[in-house]
This record gives C-alpha cells, structure tokens and sequence, in this order.
C-alpha cells in the first residue's frame, strides 16, 4: 500500500517513537542518522552479523533477528543495503506485525502528490516530484531525484545523485548506480543494475545489468 505524504507527517507526528533499525551496517548506520534527523530516538539496532552489545554510533546492537520475534509490534527502520535481503526482512518482520514508516530526512523535498510505501528511507536532499509513486522498501539515497510520474519498485535503490527524468520507471530490487541517469520514460525491469555513471536511454529488460554511455549490458 501507498501512502501520501500526508500521511508520512502524520506518522512523524507519533509522539517520539522508539525505533529500531534493522542493520549495523554502513547503510543501516545512515538510516539511524536520517531517524534521528526526523525527531526520534534509536532505542539500537538488530544485526544478526554483530554480536550483542557491541556499540555502534553509541548505541547498542541488540541481538540479531530472533530479538524481534519475542518483541511486541516495534516501529522499525530498514537499514540493509542489499535488495533481495532487505526484502526479505522486510516482509518477515511486517507479518510479525512490527511497524516500517517512510522516514524522510528532513532537507528532503516530497511532493504532496507523491505517495509513497511502507519502509522506504530518503536520505538528505532527495527530491521527489508530482505524482511520483516509491514503493515499499526502497531507498532514495543522498541527493537522488525522481520527477514527476516516476514509478520506483519495491526495494529497488537508487544511489547517491542519480536522476530519474519524468514518467521513467524503476524495476522492483533494481539498483541505480551513484550518478547514473534514467531520461524520460525510460524503463529499467525487475532486478537489474544500472553502473554507476551510466544513462539509460530507452528500456532495459529484467535482470540485466547495463554500463556506460549510453547504457549497455554488460557482458564478462
Ligand atoms: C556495474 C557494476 C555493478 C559492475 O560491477 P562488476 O560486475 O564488478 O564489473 P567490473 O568492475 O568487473 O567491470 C566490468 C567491466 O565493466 C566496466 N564498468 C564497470 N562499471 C562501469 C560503469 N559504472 N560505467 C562504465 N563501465 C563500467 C569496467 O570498466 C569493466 O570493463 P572492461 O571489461 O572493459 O575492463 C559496478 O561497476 C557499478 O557501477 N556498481 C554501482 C555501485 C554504486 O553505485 N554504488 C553506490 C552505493 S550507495
């Protein structure tokens, strides 16, 4: 489901939620700070990879995914960069009945017509335009924009300063490489990547990853 922005100041309004963020890493550590950004406290963060107690950002690593299963309903950010995995968590975590908002960093400017799903996380200065649509669980990294009547998939993630022309089209658990460039109407299918750098012209069928300028597949 999507929802408005409306919506997500509604969510922000929640008197200083507790949240946790899921994933210690270097994307989960920026998810904390976009978190904390939007006004609410880390109560630490869930890593299955680090030991308990360890200290990151000063906060406590709390346990690994187990550590949800016996919590009631958590509000909780999704800090894992990899796409099929942050899917996956994601999904688990909602049939446990915990909570993903969008969290929007507050330098970032979301158009009222956008909507926007469950889980995502704008890092600073992402610009979203009119009648965009993000869905669930993907990021819009560090000063990405996506113009008006862009639709982004579920868990695709679009790198730092990439640019999405209006009406482009992002595949779900697609990754948009750091500056890359999709121009207007172009589409890129499901589970692709596009280099970093790169511009995508047209179309770029599911799964394939593309380089360059303009983009190509890339063949190894
Ligand atoms: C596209 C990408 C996934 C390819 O990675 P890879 O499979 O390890 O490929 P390699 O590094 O072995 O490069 C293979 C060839 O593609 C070329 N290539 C790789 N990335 C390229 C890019 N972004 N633009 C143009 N050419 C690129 C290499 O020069 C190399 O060419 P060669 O065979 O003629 O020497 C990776 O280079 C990339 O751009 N990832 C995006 C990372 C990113 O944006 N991260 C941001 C996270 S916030």
């Amino acid at each position: 489901m999507l929802f408005s922005l409306h919506t997500v100041h509604i969510l922000r309004r929640v008197p200083s939620p507790r949240v946790l963020v899921f994933g210690a890493g270097g994307h989960g550590r920026v998810v904390a700070e976009v978190v904390q950004a939007c006004g609410h406290t880390v109560d630490g963060f869930i890593d299955d990879g680090v030991p308990a107690g360890t200290q990151v950002l000063g906060l406590p690593v709390l346990g690994g995914a187990s550590f949800l299963d016996s919590q009631p309903s958590r509000v909780v950010a999704l800090g894992i960069g990899h796409n099929g995995t942050r899917q996956r968590i994601a999904r688990r975590l909602q049939a446990q009945g915990h909570q993903l908002p969008a969290f929007i960093h507050p330098s970032s400017v979301i158009s009222p017509t956008a909507l926007l799903g469950a889980g995502v996380v704008a890092m600073p200065r992402v610009v979203v335009n009119a009648e965009a649509r993000v869905h669930d669980g993907a990021i819009l990294n560090t000063a990405c924009v996506v113009e008006h009547d862009c639709v982004i998939g579920e868990f695709a993630h679009l790198s730092p300063q990439c640019g999405l022309g209006g009406g482009a089209q992002v595949g779900a658990r697609t990754h948009i490489g750091i500056g890359a460039t999709l121009l207007h109407l172009a589409r890129v299918g499901d589970d692709c990547v596009v280099g970093g750098g790169s511009v995508v012209l047209k179309h770029v069928a599911a799964g394939l990853t593309v380089v360059g300028v303009p983009a190509r597949p890339l063949t190894k």
